[in-house]
């Protein structure tokens, strides 16, 4: 059987990040009609536009539930899948965390999520569903990662409970391992040196690229026999 995203429409939250550029990308090729949301509008519009003529742009804030629902009205007409690639990082050692990037960090994966799922469901077709990110963090927890390994670990636990709850509608997480985006440009003192010390252990014996990602976004979102699943695409970086 083939299952196809044509004329779909979804909507990428979270549109700034490499990670939902490619998806975008990779929608617009299988015929989705796709809309980029993000915090900052004009940012966002220049990011959809950069993927194509075609895609549109909508601000919507995960830290901000009245930003939610405001998106949420402009779907009124309903939408088949939403996806979130959101993150906020608050990395250190547990002595170092502030609150402020705690709740960030939260809001983004966490609580944004479980927003979007309460004002969205109730728009998403019977055949759509909703796609989350999470990360490896939560499986190979390191020093200075205990927000990210627990954001993310939350967010699969939060997509199996809805998927119970809100069935049948689909409810499923995307897990990378180590990807090429742009986020680690500001979060370690060299990517380079750790894209090759991450090549040399995964069993993929090579970091991910955001297209990685991307393929396994598009079979998630278009499979109607997977839900409440947690899809690793971290080249085997959990058993390295
Ligand atoms: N890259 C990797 O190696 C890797 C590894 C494991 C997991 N992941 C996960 O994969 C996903 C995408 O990764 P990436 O590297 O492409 O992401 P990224 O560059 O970190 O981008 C994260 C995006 O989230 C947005 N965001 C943050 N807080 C938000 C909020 N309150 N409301 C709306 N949007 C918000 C940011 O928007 P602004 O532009 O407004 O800041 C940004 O566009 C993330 O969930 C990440 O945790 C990535």
């Amino acid at each position: 059987m083939t299952y196809s995203l044509k004329d779909k429409a979804v909507l990428l939250v979270g549109g700034g990040s490499d990670i939902a550029a490619a998806l975008a990308a990779d929608l617009l090729e299988e015929g989705a009609r796709v809309t980029l949301a993000g915090r900052d509008l004009e940012k966002t519009a220049i990011a959809a536009k950069a993927v194509g003529d075609t895609v549109e742009a909508t601000a919507l804030d995960l830290a901000d539930e009245g930003s939610i629902q405001a998106a949420a009205g402009r779907f009124a007409d309903g939408i088949d899948h939403l996806v979130s690639v959101a993150a906020a990082r608050a990395n250190g050692p547990i002595g170092s965390l502030e609150r402020g990037a705690l709740l960030a960090a939260f809001d983004a994966k966490v609580v944004g999520p479980i927003l979007l799922a309460e004002h969205f469901a109730p728009l998403i077709a019977e055949s759509g569903s909703l796609l989350f990110f999470s990360g490896l963090a939560a499986w190979r927890p390191a020093p200075g990662g205990v927000v990210m390994a627990t954001t993310n670990g939350s967010v699969s636990t939060l997509a199996a409970a809805l998927a119970v709850e809100l069935a049948p509608t689909r409810v499923n997480v995307i897990a990378p391992g180590v990807i090429t985006t742009s986020a680690w440009d500001t979060t370690v003192p060299d990517k380079q040196q750790l894209f090759r010390r991450v090549a040399a252990s995964v069993p993929a014996r090579r970091v991910g690229e955001p297209s990685d990602v991307s393929a396994a976004a598009l079979a998630v979102l278009a499979n109607p026999f997977i839900t409440g699943e947690t899809l690793h695409v971290d080249g085997g970086g959990r058993w390295a």
